[in-house]
């Protein structure tokens, strides 16, 4: 990533909320249809934040900030809830995203103060940044966590932060009664969490929005499970894989792509 700043072209999205384009990924950071009613309807709703947050502290990762609409959105809800407290542990591997945050959404106190001190704190909610690439972080920053957003950019694009081996990290640095959650219904995604550990279920649709995937170690924090076995057949159980946590997204679809080749022929 270039740590020169780029032109920010906002996008409103339907529900009003503002957005843009990411210049190297070449995808939107949230869905058209709405920035804040994503962050909603895929993380805050589905993962009970708020009934998590009157039974005790909580600990969230929040995986990328981005322009910070879910981080927010979780802040919001602990004040909202006026329970107990959450802890957030914020990565993002883009140096220019603290800028395209900062512009879009100025008035933000939490984007700013985590932009100038790295951190931020009020009665109900601390958060922590993290900079650099998740695949690192993640082996350094300290767990467990009660509930991931998994918000990177798509499987198709983003590739690095959807394989097998990032996976098996979340699987160890989850809580026995934590939940993952994130917008795809990627097949190799699915496949790559049943194989991590995990159990998977469906986060219904509000519409606009469509469902996104579940992951957890116990099978009770799915109301929705997901039957894994179409994801046990060829090909949809062949998963991303970046055994050394380092790889580029574009080695890690060739090499899903040649293992696939590969068992055809
Ligand atoms: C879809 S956007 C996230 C939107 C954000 N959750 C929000 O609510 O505004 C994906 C973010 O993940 C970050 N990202 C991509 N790969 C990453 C990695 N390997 N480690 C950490 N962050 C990463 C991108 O820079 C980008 O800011």
């Amino acid at each position: 990533m270039t740590s020169e700043p780029i032109p920010i072209q906002s996008i409103v999205t339907d529900d009003g909320s503002l957005t843009c384009r990411h210049p190297v990924y070449g995808e939107p950071y949230h869905a058209l249809q709405g920035a804040r009613t994503e962050a909603e309807s895929k993380f805050i709703l589905p993962s009970r934040l708020a009934e998590r947050l009157r039974q005790g502290p909580l600990r969230l990762l929040d995986v990328g900030f981005g322009l910070g609409v879910n981080c927010r959105a979780a802040a919001q809800t602990a004040r909202q809830t006026g329970g107990h407290v959450l802890s957030v542990d914020t990565v993002e591997a883009d140096p220019d995203a603290w800028l395209r945050a900062r512009t879009l959404y100025p008035e933000c106190r939490l984007t700013r103060e985590l932009t100038e001190t790295g951190r931020y704190q009020d009665h109900f909610v601390q958060v922590t940044r993290h900079d650099g690439d998740l695949r690192q972080g993640l082996t350094h920053i300290e767990g467990p966590w009660d509930v991931v957003f998994h918000d990177p950019f798509s499987p198709l694009k983003n590739t690095e932060c959807w394989t097998l081996d990032l996976f098996r990290l979340f699987f160890q640095k989850l809580s026995p009664d934590g939940l993952l959650l994130t917008y795809s219904e990627s097949a190799a995604v699915r496949a790559g969490l049943l194989q991590a550990g995990f159990l998977i279920g469906t986060s219904p649709a509000v519409p606009p929005h469509r469902g996104g995937t579940l992951a957890a170690r116990a099978a009770h924090q799915l109301t929705h499970p997901l039957d894994p076995s179409p994801f046990q057949i060829f090909p949809k159980n062949v998963p991303f894989r970046d055994q050394a946590l380092a790889d580029s997204g574009h080695s890690i679809r060739a090499r899903r792509e040649a293992s696939v080749r590969s068992a055809v022929q």
